[in-house]
């Protein structure tokens, strides 16, 4: 596979257009091989990944863990509870002690904004990022955007609205960089607190009327009310934001019935969405699940050929 030359992958703002297709078509492949018997190709063997979480995890933690057993790779999985980072251990000497056991990839989770970039220029492992801070959260953009385009067959000129904590989102920036890359057209929306207008200075619509920004959407991509990252109240009460930015059976009248309901998860169901709308005809939020497992293989599929050249 020639046009993948990174041993890193920390942020979809550094990727460019034929970089994010390459991953979503390679993807495609891996896809088939869960739907196999036997859920397992050769291609990691002999390989050897460190699953680094010092932030909690399920789907992330899981998906990434799934991938790496289907193609066959050597798993250890860190938790920094259970780790010498309690022992005032710091992140690089900590990493460069995993890279000491020839480990090929550490895939990691930090609450700071920036540490893979860190990692990644002082290691010869590869680094990918499973989540950093409010920064990036570049897998679950790829399989957002990977299921976007297996259900509307392409990325280019759709609607996608991103509906919440904007502020605070990994998941957002992350889409919003994939998404404009691939030629979508993207609105934010929330209330304004938590939907900083910067982003109109990079072609992303600013919204916080909820039929307006719903209005055109082909697509809306929830997020939750991150309360473990917010130092102040962003609007009066969960009550008020669940009746005026909540996506529920009365607020739904204001999305085209083929539109796509999508969420990165875990979902606050009754605050940002409603069960019956989670659960309903137009959720795609557990396929989004299932395609985490491709996307993730073909990552470490594309830098592990990389790291071999
Ligand atoms: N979507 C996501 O990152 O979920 P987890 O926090 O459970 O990994």
């Amino acid at each position: 596979m020639t046009g993948w030359n990174r041993k890193d992958l920390i942020a979809i703002y550094d990727l460019d257009p034929e970089e994010i297709n390459l991953i979503l078509d390679t993807a495609e492949e891996f896809k088939k091989v869960s739907g196999r018997r036997i859920k397992k190709v050769p291609a990691l063997r002999g390989k050897t990944v460190v699953n680094l979480f010092v932030e909690p995890s399920t789907r992330t933690r899981t998906s990434f863990e799934l991938a790496e057993q289907r193609l066959s790779a050597d798993i250890i999985n860190i938790a920094a509870a259970s780790s010498s980072l309690t022992k005032g251990e710091t992140l690089l000497d900590t990493a460069r002690n995993i890279e000491a056991m020839q480990v090929d990839f550490i895939v990691m989770r930090h609450s700071a904004v920036g540490a893979h970039y860190f990692l990644a220029d002082r290691i010869r492992c590869g680094v990918i990022n499973a989540g950093d801070g409010a920064h990036e959260h570049p897998t679950q953009a790829l399989l957002d955007i990977f299921t976007i385009r297996e259900k509307k067959g392409r990325i280019k000129g759709l609607n996608v609205t991103i509906l919440g904590d904007i502020l605070h989102s990994r998941v957002a920036r992350s889409n919003i960089w994939g998404l404009l890359k691939l030629g979508a057209n993207v609105t934010v929306a929330g209330p304004s607190t938590l939907v900083p207008h910067e982003f109109d200075s990079i072609g992303v619509r600013v919204c916080d009327n909820l039929p307006d920004a719903l209005e055109d959407a082909d697509v809306v991509n929830l997020l939750r009310i991150q309360h473990e990252r917010q130092r102040a109240a962003f609007f009066p009460s969960i009550g008020e934001y669940a009746s005026v930015f909540g996506l529920n059976p009365k607020t739904m009248r204001h999305l085209k019935p083929g539109a796509l309901v999508m969420h990165p998860g875990p979902i606050n169901r009754g605050v940002e969405l409603d069960s019956k709308i989670a659960d309903g005809p137009q959720s795609v939020i557990l396929e989004q699940v299932t395609n985490g497992i491709a996307v993730r293989m073909a990552v470490l599929y594309l830098i592990s050929n990389a790291l071999s050249r």
